[in-house]
């Protein structure tokens, strides 16, 4: 079933930015009822919100019709997250001390679950005394806190308090929601493609962008895992909440995992890793007149070979494949001593390397499954479902 959630809306510039967290929202599938305070009034009309949410709007306690239901009650009790954003100062400060003088407080006061607060204000009000003592304090009393980012803000002071960007609210959302099954699980993922130095500028490198890694680190640490992602070269932000170590070749990779490998759960191993380095490799950068004709390669270690696994761990590795998809991953599977190898079709631009996307085949020691083309994010989550 879709969840609910009752948006309050208080004055702020940066409103603009919650009127495209609420077109988000909606193509999420999420019901959406929505709460203006006179000052947000001010910045953006109701009809912008109700256009773009396709919802109601309040912005009147009391209004003509409102007898029929008690509406500060029944929208709170209809809501499965009452979210605020921006939330400022004022209204924050009205929340902790129990104010009730609008639909929006009023709801707040009724409302019985966590609020979660998306701050947004100037840098001088944030950090007066009194705002961080409501922040504390209604974080005390469980409510969640979205901090504000730093950045230019409207009144052309460089500080805290800009309003997280609407993606980045949308995550909050989506993690709050988000089943929690990985709670006290510890999981060790891989990303990126290793780099292999030919000399200070130059390399052997791969096409792999990170994103199938970091999907699942963010899948898992949303499904309340502890993860931490050994990355090699990416193309995208590692996802917030979940510890970064960055190496560069298939030799720092495997040290770095074998030197913490005991402690976790899972290791699912999604980076592009060299199956060789460069023996020739020059400390100074190579020039013509150098002479340089032959790159000779020697292998790298095989890292989930090389490793000993403990027989509560479970280990995945992923088969990156162009031809005898399969068999080759099968090979794999077994020759890696893994629980589960993931299958994926690299010779395909649409999926794969550098994609948005990826169609994988999960292979177990007995079990097989077919995943369709989807984004790397449902993936993550499939992968996530099948090992818990
Ligand atoms: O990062 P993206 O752009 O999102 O792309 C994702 C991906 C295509 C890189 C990813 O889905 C993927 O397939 N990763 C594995 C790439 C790879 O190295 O595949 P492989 O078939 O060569 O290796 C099999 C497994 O052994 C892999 O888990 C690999 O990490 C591991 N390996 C490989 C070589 C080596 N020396 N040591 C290893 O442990």
């Amino acid at each position: 079933m879709n969840k609910n959630i009752l948006l309050g809306v208080t004055g702020g510039v940066a409103i603009y930015k919650v009127v495209d967290v609420v077109s988000r929202l909606k193509k999420l599938g999420y019901n959406i009822k929505i709460i203006m305070t006179d000052s947000a009034c001010e910045f953006v009309s109701p009809m912008t919100f109700e256009t773009i949410g396709k919802c109601d709007v309040k912005t009147k306690m009391f209004h003509e019709g409102s007898h029929k239901i008690v509406e500060h009650i029944d929208l709170a009790s209809w809501a499965d997250l009452f979210l605020i954003a921006p939330a400022s100062a004022n209204t924050m400060a009205k929340i902790n001390h129990g104010i009730a003088d609008n639909l929006l407080t009023s709801c707040a006061l009724a409302y019985d679950k966590k609020i979660m607060f998306c701050v947004s204000m100037n840098t001088n009000m944030l950090n007066n005394p009194a705002t961080q003592k409501n922040i504390r304090e209604l974080e005390e009393k469980g409510h969640i806190m979205v901090s504000s980012n730093s950045g230019l803000l409207a009144c052309n002071v460089v500080g805290d308090g800009r309003l997280k960007e609407p993606w980045e609210i949308v995550e909050e959302v989506e993690k709050y929601f988000c089943k929690k099954d990985l709670t006290g699980k510890k999981i060790l993922v891989t990303a990126g493609g290793t780099v292999e130095r030919i000399d200070p500028v130059r390399y052997i490198g791969n096409d792999s962008s990170g994103k199938m890694g970091y999907s699942i680190a963010k899948k898992a640490y949303m499904r309340g895992a502890e993860v931490t992602v050994i990355s090699a070269k990416t193309s995208v932000e590692c996802p917030d909440g979940v510890e970064n170590i960055k190496v560069e070749s298939a030799d720092e990779m495997q040290k770095e995992i074998s030197n913490r490998i005991e402690k976790f759960d899972y290791l699912i191993m999604a980076a592009a890793v060299s199956d060789f380095k460069v023996a020739n490799k020059r400390d100074k950068k190579i020039k013509k007149s150098d002479n340089f004709n032959t790159l000779e390669l020697k292998e790298n270690p095989d890292i989930l070979k090389s490793l000993h696994k403990n027989e509560n761990q479970i280990f995945i590795g992923f088969a990156a494949e162009t031809n005898n998809l399969i068999e080759n991953a099968k090979k794999k599977l077994s020759e890696k001593n893994l629980d589960y190898i993931v299958l994926n079709d690299v010779s395909k631009s649409d999926i794969g390397f550098n994609s948005d996307y990826n169609k994988v085949t999960i292979i177990g020691k007995e079990d097989i499954f077919e995943i369709e083309k989807e984004s790397k994010l449902n993936i993550a989550d499939k992968i996530l479902d099948l090992i818990k």
